[in-house]
């Protein structure tokens, strides 16, 4: 496992070499002039009561990629509920998640330049948020080639393709390009990645700075919650242990912020409808190791915490390394979307349970 630095595993290489010289999907260079001025920045409602900001209709379009995952899912539901924009989903896979209501579907694989670049000139959207990427941090580490087309390659063909129509972009990364020493961190904290996963979302944001400057990159930790389509993630897992009995081993060496993914959705919505620029830290309002949280959730789901023991990091012998002291601070975003509300992890645990009740 290389440590430190920005270069990456000996498989990434090429690539690295490479990212500013990636094809750009053929599109028509210029593309639509935005004619709204960049506005709502700060001035945002708070969740679901969204207004839009001015000069915009329901009409406009957000493209949202990885519509098929949890935070796709989360956003095309935040579009329609809110009306603050019309979601166009595009995913690997055939949509997964037509419960949610009336919305268009392309099945694109982000890494395809061209398939890409036609998304974009036949959607014409007025945001795109990028979701879609390889998150299975383990798998990852296994597959450094796949992380990287997924993460980077794709991630590249969509901000080639954002400048070329003019679309604004938020882009997904991670917590993750952190080394875990020193958190929690700011956005202008330097990053070091210690795992695959990292060091291909770092890439991804390097590429996406370079092809599409006014981007927004949002960075997530510790997404957790609730849709039909999508598999578990820490805390549905964690209840589903405890309400079957099992015993659970949790680190509490590993400190992060846990995120709900609803939140997230409105947290990123704001970046787009702000037409925000840079980085932004997207997580929850609270820093607890994984066993802590664990608590916490056998506390709101009314479920025994006595089936969870706590293990240090190093015993469970992951593929890849976890940034332990890290966690992300979140005055940034309170700063500048101030009615964006930043939920406490128990906040977030209640939304949830309630979500879970109906
Ligand atoms: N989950 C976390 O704790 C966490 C933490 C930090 C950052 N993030 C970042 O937040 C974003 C969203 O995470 P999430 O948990 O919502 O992810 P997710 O549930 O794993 O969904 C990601 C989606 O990306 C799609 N996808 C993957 N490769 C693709 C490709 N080549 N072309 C098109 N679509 C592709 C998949 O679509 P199909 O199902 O159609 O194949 C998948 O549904 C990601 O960028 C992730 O890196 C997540």
């Amino acid at each position: 496992m290389p440590k430190g630095g920005l270069e990456p595993p000996r498989a990434f290489a090429h690539y690295a070499l490479n990212v500013a010289r990636l094809p750009i999907p053929p599109l028509r260079q210029g593309g639509r002039i935005i004619s709204r001025a960049a506005g709502g920045r700060g001035s945002l409602p708070a969740a679901g009561m969204m207004l839009l900001p001015e000069g915009a209709t329901m009409s406009e379009l957000m493209l949202i990629t990885g519509g098929n995952g949890l935070l796709g899912t989360k956003l095309i539901e935040l579009c329609l509920r809110s009306s603050a924009a019309r979601p166009v989903s595009a995913s690997r896979q055939p949509c997964s998640n037509r419960f949610l209501g009336k919305f268009d579907f392309h099945q694109v694989d982000v890494t395809d330049s061209n398939a890409v670049g036609q998304l974009l000139r036949e959607v014409r959207p007025e945001w795109v948020v990028h979701t879609a990427a390889m998150t299975d941090v383990d798998g990852c580490e296994r597959q450094p080639e796949a992380a990287w087309q997924a993460n980077v390659v794709g991630a590249a063909m969509v901000a080639a393709a954002c400048k070329a129509v003019g679309a604004h972009l938020v882009h997904l990364s991670t917590e993750y390009v952190f080394d875990g020493r020193q958190g929690p961190y700011g956005e202008d904290d330097p990053t070091n990645p210690i795992s695959v996963y990292g060091r291909s979302k770092l890439a991804s944001e390097r590429a996406v700075q370079e092809r599409c400057p006014g981007a927004a990159i949002a960075r997530t930790t510790v997404l957790y919650g609730h849709e039909p389509n999508v598999g578990p993630n820490f805390v549905t897992w964690l209840i589903g242990q405890l309400r079957a009995g099992q015993p659970v081993r949790l680190v509490d060496d590993q400190i992060g912020s846990p995120t709900l993914a609803d939140n997230l959705a409105e947290m990123c919505l704001a970046l787009a409808l702000g037409r925000a620029c840079g980085v932004y830290h997207t997580v929850g309002a609270e820093r607890l190791d994984r066993f802590a949280f664990g608590r916490l959730i056998a506390e709101v789901f009314d479920l025994d915490p006595s089936h969870l023991q706590p293990v240090s990091t190093a015993s469970l012998n992951q593929a890849a390394p976890r940034p332990l002291r890290a966690g992300l601070k979140v005055d940034k975003l309170r700063r500048d979307f101030p009615a964006v509300p930043v939920l406490g992890a128990h906040e977030g645990l209640e939304v949830l349970r309630r979500q879970l009740e109906e």
